[in-house]
């Protein structure tokens, strides 16, 4: 069979980039709005979409059960009451993280499950055990295979579950199969990432009852059965940063629709802390570079700074006069993008101590966790392959802000998860040109 090569970008630099970018829903809500949907009586809506590779694989993957599923412009109709199966074919294994999270809606209407083992980026371990023991606590019978995860329930049932670490994963699976399970279930220490919260609103709109109490504990109480919602996604946090982050790195100003402020709050707090200029409205965030600081950032669950705000960040402080420091503590391996970051020019080193914070789980590994920046660099342009998403829209902006040409191979991770990134650069002055197949429709 003839493999399709993987798309590639080439990158001229321009200089400073100046414009406006409109951001839709996030990538890491959408997909799980459409598994929450399995659950519905009745069909369920979901608008402002993005267009992303992520949505055409897990539309896929939902078709693939007996779901009816409508991807029309920025519109998603989830039709679930055609489901007549519990496996998820293996052709989706290892292409993003949604099977796992469809594992506790197919055993409520399935009994019976098959998933394939979940991919999604290259940054670390990401295990399932904090998964497979919540579903288990709930009373499935769960077996991993080499193929994938295999699960069986008669009946599930509300359980008291502690979470090792705010997982968003891992409290979704509990939401997603808590709500319809038979009791109670009380989830400690969940994640509360606003995509999460979003999720939850979504699942009470379908008629869950969940109540969100303080100290990071969701109260779930089953209910019978769950009807279709309707949901316009909030913003996309991650882009929104990334592209004021472009703005900031080429010295130039961008502007950004389509994101909540509250969305951003760590972000902007933390940008604000190393000089830039901010100007907030109702509709937008704009954001310019006055003369940038140092900074040291440690990443960590919501509402800490976001692990996927990470590369861009680094980009930036490789621009910034002086030392900062980035620790991060929710993935064990998010730095193997800045092998490339220093073939351009930039001056990072890896360490595996816990720098500039507390210590983490990673403390005593040999996880290179912790970056130590030095800049500014004057950054070269590279030919480069991208490892992961965020990494790879970490190498777009080093490329804007470098002297040369850049070519950007594997940028299939980058259309996963961005919507029209190249319109979006476009309209900040830098043009992209691409090669390879067809972009997300
Ligand atoms: N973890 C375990 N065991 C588990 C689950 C998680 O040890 O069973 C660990 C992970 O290895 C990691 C930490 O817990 O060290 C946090 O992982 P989490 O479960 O929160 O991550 P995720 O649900 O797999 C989502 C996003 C990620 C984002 C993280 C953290 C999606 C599809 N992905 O991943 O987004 O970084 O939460 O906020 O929602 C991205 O968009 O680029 C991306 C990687």
């Amino acid at each position: 069979m003839a493999t399709i090569a993987a798309p590639s970008w080439s990158i001229e630099p321009v200089g400073p980039l100046q414009g406006d970018v409109t951001v839709r829903g996030s990538k890491n809500a959408v997909t799980k709005h459409m598994v929450a949907a399995v659950m519905g009586e009745s069909p369920s809506t979901i608008r402002n979409c993005p267009q992303i590779g992520d949505i055409e694989i897990t539309a896929e993957m939902l078709r693939s059960l007996g779901c009816l599923v409508d991807v029309e412009g920025e519109t998603v109709v989830v039709e679930p009451n055609g489901i007549d199966g519990g496996r998820v074919p293996l052709s989706y294994g290892g292409l993003n993280r949604i099977p796992i999270l469809l594992v506790g809606p197919l055993l409520h209407r399935m009994g019976e499950v098959f998933v394939p083992l979940v991919g999604g980026d290259r940054i670390g371990s990401r295990p399932l055990d904090f998964h497979v023991s919540s579903l288990e606590a709930m009373g499935a019978e769960v077996r991993m295979t080499p193929d994938g995860l295999e699960a069986k329930a008669l009946g599930l049932r509300g359980a008291r579950i502690r979470l090792p670490f705010p997982s968003v994963g891992a409290t979704e699976t509990v939401l997603l199969t808590a709500v319809l399970a038979e009791g109670r279930t009380v989830v400690e220490n969940s994640a509360v990432e606003p995509e999460v919260i979003e999720l939850a609103l979504f699942l009470q709109r379908m008629g869950a009852r969940i109540e969100l109490r303080p100290d990071r504990r969701f109260v779930i109480e089953g209910v019978d059965r769950l009807r279709g919602a309707e949901h316009r996604l909030d913003g996309d946090r991650i882009e929104a940063f990334s592209y004021l982050v472009a703005g900031l790195v080429t010295g130039g100003r961008v502007r950004v629709h389509g994101c909540a402020q509250g969305r951003l709050v760590t972000a902007i707090s933390t940008l604000h802390r190393m000089g830039a200029r901010f100007e907030i409205t109702d509709d937008w965030l704009a954001v310019s570079a006055g003369q940038l600081r140092t900074a040291v950032v440690q990443t960590d669950a919501h509402p800490g700074f976001m692990t996927d705000w990470q590369p861009p960040l680094v980009v930036l402080f490789s621009q910034c006069e002086g030392m900062s420091v980035v620790h991060e503590t929710v993935y064990e391996d998010r730095f193997p993008y800045v092998g490339a970051l220093q073939k351009m020019g930039a001056e990072i080193e890896l360490f595996d101590a816990c720098l500039g914070g507390r210590d983490c789980r990673f403390n005593e590994s040999t996880a290179m966790h912790s970056a130590v920046v030095r800049g500014p660099s004057h950054l070269r342009g590279a030919e480069i392959t991208v490892p992961d998403i965020r990494g790879g829209f970490g190498y777009v902006i080093a490329a804007a802000a470098a002297e040369g040409p850049s070519l950007l191979h594997d940028v299939h991770h980058l259309e996963r998860g961005y919507h029209r990134p190249l319109e979006a650069f476009a309209q900040l002055g830098l043009h992209i040109s691409r090669e390879g197949p067809p972009a997300p429709s």
